[in-house]
């Protein structure tokens, strides 16, 4: 009977420490103000990245359709070729840099810093607004697949994050442009 009381004070016991723990845990997260850097950093950048699928169509594939990432974020170059209107269809190379659809033909532009053929010259201000607007620094409309309308929706920060991070790539010199 004795041995039974000590075990449920110890029990007890545990409960309290790990109440207290858990408390201390969650008070600890709440009262931290929010971490401005950390929402803008590097790291977060290359979250979003990921997440928002930019290799997908900014970097091209080798032949089993990984991303090269020895030209990561470099977009279209002119030996990927473009791919045969199909009507009624949309088509695309095998790097996912060109597409054709009923608004055209558009390429995947440079994203690397690269400041001749890249992004490398924009400043945070042009890049949050042709993500926002999905027009670029030079007025052109951003044609489909880009997804503008969706990441037009992410808050400042995480373009932010974004535009630190692809600031930290190997710069690649490919000047995209058309046949
Ligand atoms: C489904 C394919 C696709 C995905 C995913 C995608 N892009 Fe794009 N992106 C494109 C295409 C295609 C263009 C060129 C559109 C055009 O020619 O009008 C483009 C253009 C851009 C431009 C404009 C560059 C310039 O020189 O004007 C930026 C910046 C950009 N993308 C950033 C990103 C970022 C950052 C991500 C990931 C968060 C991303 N894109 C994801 C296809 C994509």
């Amino acid at each position: 009977m004795a041995k039974r009381g000590a075990a449920t004070v110890r029990v007890v016991g545990l409960l309290i420490v790990g109440g207290l723990i858990g408390y201390w845990i969650g008070h600890a997260d709440a009262s931290r103000p929010p971490d401005a850097a950390a929402a803008t950093s590097v790291a977060r950048g290359a979250q979003l990245v990921t997440l928002g699928g930019c290799d997908d169509c900014h970097t091209p594939k080798r032949a089993d359709g990984s991303p090269d990432m020895t030209r990561r974020l470099a977009g279209y170059e002119s030996s990927q070729g473009v791919p045969a209107a199909s009507p009624g269809a949309i088509a695309i190379n095998m790097h996912l840099t060109a597409w054709r659809g009923p608004w055209g033909l558009s390429l995947s532009r440079n994203i690397t810093p690269d400041p001749e053929t890249g992004i490398g010259n924009w400043t945070l201000e042009q890049f949050k607004h042709t993500l926002r607007s999905g027009v670029d620094p030079s007025g052109k409309a951003l044609l489909p697949p880009m997804p503008a309308a969706a990441l037009a929706r992410l808050p400042d920060r995480d373009l932010e994050a974004i535009y630190n991070y692809l600031r930290t790539v190997p710069a690649i010199h490919n000047a995209v442009t058309g046949p």
